[in-house]
């Protein structure tokens, strides 16, 4: 079987990454990276850290209007798929990468499948959410990584389509977290102690592009019982200079460059509290069972929420900053992203249908 793989944002290449060590044994795979993120620690670190196979063709596209983006890279995949012939295309998510490469698939000989499938927040004023379900439906494979997932796809009458395989971020996690905890001197580096600062991000459009919802997000942050380490996407630390909100950045706040994954890793595990509105960042949070703090109105991984592991705080500065002094929550932990070994199962998949 050969695979094309597209990736092109960081989320991306950590899901990528297990699938890629199972398609080793036995089978061909072209990887594709759009460039839509191209910074060296949006995208090189995780290439060196996470063994992800180098990129066989860098389309190189960059920034832009979404429109615009998602256009050149569906113009760049479609000219690899129809270079490489693959038997299979395979899109990780939900960003205009996996929108791109879902469009270029479904217009061509390949099969497409899709990496998270069925995901959804109900929210469609999120770029995402309208990139997870034109996907879905394009697909030919889908690959859950929830019950909840697997329902809403049959819901929308894809059952057929679908597999309920677990998800891959539990894999890559799984297969990190020892080295992350061996090798990582990050919290040494950052001046914390493990249980004493929550880790946080903040980078989605809903709350970095409007000067309000960001600012109260800066806020409750700012108004945290304990240090809170923020590595900052470029896209948040340019609207904080757009939108001149520097000094909404509170003494508690330690703004620092985005991490390699292992750092990251460590930070999630020692925090005492996670509080994102990244999607990512919310599993893994919960996979290494420590209690988050989103700052959005709904999520797509709404069991994190149901088993109280997660608190919906939207960006209300009073909530947030309630969250943050709150009482920690640790009730038991549900087994929510399958076994661990989603990677082989979609690989076994795959080789199935085509
Ligand atoms: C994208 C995804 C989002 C995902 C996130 C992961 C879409 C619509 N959004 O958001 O779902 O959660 O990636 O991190 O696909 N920039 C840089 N350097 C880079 C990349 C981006 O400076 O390497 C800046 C640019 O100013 C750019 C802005 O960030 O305009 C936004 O980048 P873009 O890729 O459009 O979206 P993200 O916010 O990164
Ligand atoms: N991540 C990282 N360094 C950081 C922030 C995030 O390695 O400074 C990793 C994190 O572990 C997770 C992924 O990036 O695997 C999540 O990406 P992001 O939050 O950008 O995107 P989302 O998941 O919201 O699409």
């Amino acid at each position: 079987m050969k695979v094309l793989t597209v990736v092109g944002a960081r989320p991306q290449f950590v899901k990528a990454a297990p699938v890629s060590q199972a398609l080793e044994y036995g089978h061909e795979e072209v990887l594709v990276h759009t460039g839509q993120h191209y910074d060296e620690r949006l995208s090189e670190v995780f290439f060196d850290e996470l063994s992800v196979r180098r990129p066989d063709h860098d389309l190189d596209v960059g920034s832009g209007p979404h429109g615009e983006q998602i256009g050149r890279m569906t113009a760049g995949v479609g000219e690899c798929v129809r270079e490489e012939e693959p038997d299979v295309v395979l899109v990780y998510g939900d960003t205009n990468s996996t929108l791109a490469g879902a469009i270029a698939a479904a217009q061509s000989p390949a099969a497409l499948a899709h990496v998270e499938a069925g995901l959804r927040s109900g929210d469609r004023g999120m770029p995402e959410e309208v990139n997870r379900v034109l996907t879905d439906h394009a697909s030919d494979l889908l690959f859950a990584p929830t019950r909840p997932a697997v329902d809403n796809l049959a819901a929308e009458g894809l059952a057929e389509r679908a597999h309920d395989v677990g998800d891959v971020m539990y894999d890559a996690l799984l297969r990190a977290r020892n080295r992350a905890l061996d090798r990582s001197t990050v919290l040494e580096d950052f001046g914390v102690a493990p249980g004493e600062y929550v880790l946080a991000t903040v980078h989605r459009a809903a709350n970095t592009d409007d000067p309000g919802r960001l600012s109260n997000v800066l806020e409750g942050l700012s108004r945290s019982p304990r240090p809170v380490v923020l590595p900052i996407h470029p896209r948040t630390r340019g609207r904080i200079e757009e939108h001149g909100l520097e000094d909404a950045v509170g003494d508690a706040v330690r703004l620092v460059e985005p991490v390699g994954y292992l750092d990251f890793v460590r930070l999630v595990d020692g925090a005492e509290r996670v509080a994102t509105d990244s999607g990512g960042v919310q599993k893994e949070a919960f996979l290494l069972a420590t209690p988050c703090v989103t700052f959005r109105d709904r999520t797509e991984w709404v069991n994190t929420v149901e088993c109280g592991w997660n608190e919906l705080t939207g960006a209300d500065a009073d909530a947030i900053a309630a969250a943050l002094d709150g009482r920690t929550n640790r009730p038991d932990r549900p087994d929510l992203f399958g076994d661990g070994e989603a990677a082989p199962k979609v690989v076994e998949a795959l080789a199935a249908a085509v």
